[in-house]
């Protein structure tokens, strides 16, 4: 199994402003890429850090013993990280989306290129991607392409869905990767054809987008004053939802009308620190393709 390389890291630890006896919430924990460099910056920094998946969290034990008593590792989702995480903190760092470990286990159901069941899962949520494709209405299905995959083709691969599962229920991923590649065969320079499907999916069982904007208000009552909060995101979905936020929370909301300035509807509760987001280096881009559509966005808790 290839190990997760972690992206854009410099640049999202430097963001947090790490400081001495700083405590720090790294809620995506994964193989511990980003917890492990915040824990070596300083010595005297104590970092909480969050997965929802099980795997993730048995893998990182040996970690929590490297840097004891500095790291508290905690299995849950980042949504819920006001209840998880017991003190306010100075600095939190989300990095999400799924990590290589998961991408490259068959057996997790994410990958549309290699066979395993159709499940993708990240943690205990209830439906898998085969309960989706298997028992949801063809508008419903296509709803969620659309929504979630930003899929043109949606209400035809709903309607091939339906039609496909009438004879037999979609037990594997190469199942589904068929059908769609049936439907629009793979044209050359393009992305696969599969791609905005599997990602649909991905995002619905796992609620990824609530999870993310519960994420952002739970941060705004964990951070101190200074506090910061740095969200590297892969996709537009994702990162609309924390531009967005960052530009309510700080007094930038555009105006409808382009020529008036933002509505600044409340006193604002962060400063924004990155008016554009951060993007990977040429470098790190050709080491990592993964790090291509890789956005870090930050800003700064006001008191
Ligand atoms: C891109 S990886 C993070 C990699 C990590 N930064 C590193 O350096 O190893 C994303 C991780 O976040 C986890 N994750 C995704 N959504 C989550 C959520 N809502 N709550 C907690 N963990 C989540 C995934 O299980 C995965 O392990």
């Amino acid at each position: 199994m290839s190990r997760h390389i972690p992206v854009l890291l410099k640049e999202a630890v430097a963001a947090l402003r790490i400081q001495d006896n700083g405590v720090y919430v790294d809620g995506t924990f994964g193989a511990g890429g980003y917890t492990s460099f915040i824990l070596e910056q300083n010595p005297t920094v104590h970092v909480y850090a969050l997965d929802r998946d099980e795997t993730a969290i048995s893998a990182g034990r040996a970690l929590v013993k490297k840097y004891a008593p500095r790291l508290h590792l905690i299995h849950g989702c980042f949504g819920d990280m006001s209840e998880l995480i017991p003190e306010s903190v100075d600095g939190i760092v989300l990095d999400i989306g799924v990590s290589s470990m998961q991408i490259d286990t068959p057996e997790r159901g994410f990958s549309f290129q290699k066979d395993g069941p159709l499940d993708m899962r990240m943690g205990q949520t209830r439906l898998t991607a085969a309960d989706i494709v298997n028992t949801f209405k063809e508008n419903e299905l296509a709803d969620i392409l659309f929504q979630y995959g930003e899929e043109k083709k949606s209400r035809l691969i709903a309607k091939k869905i339906i039609e496909r599962r009438k004879e037999k229920p979609f037990k594997t991923t190469l199942d589904l990767a068929q059908l769609i590649h049936g439907c629009m065969p793979h044209k050359e320079g393009e992305i696969d054809s599969a791609t905005r499907t599997f990602q649909a999916l991905r995002i619905y069982v796992n609620d990824e987008l609530g999870e993310l904007e519960r994420a952002l208000i739970a941060a705004k009552s964990l951070l101190k004053p200074a506090g910061i909060l740095a969200v590297v995101s892969f996709h537009s979905l994702e990162d609309r939802i924390v531009k967005r936020f960052f530009q309510e929370q700080s007094g930038h909301t555009p105006n409808t009308n382009k020529h008036l300035p933002p509505v600044q509807k409340e006193k604002p509760s962060f400063e924004l620190l990155t008016k554009k987001p951060v993007t990977a280096t040429l470098e790190e881009k050709n080491a990592n393709p993964r790090s291509r559509s890789a956005k870090l966005r930050v800003a700064r808790r006001l008191a």
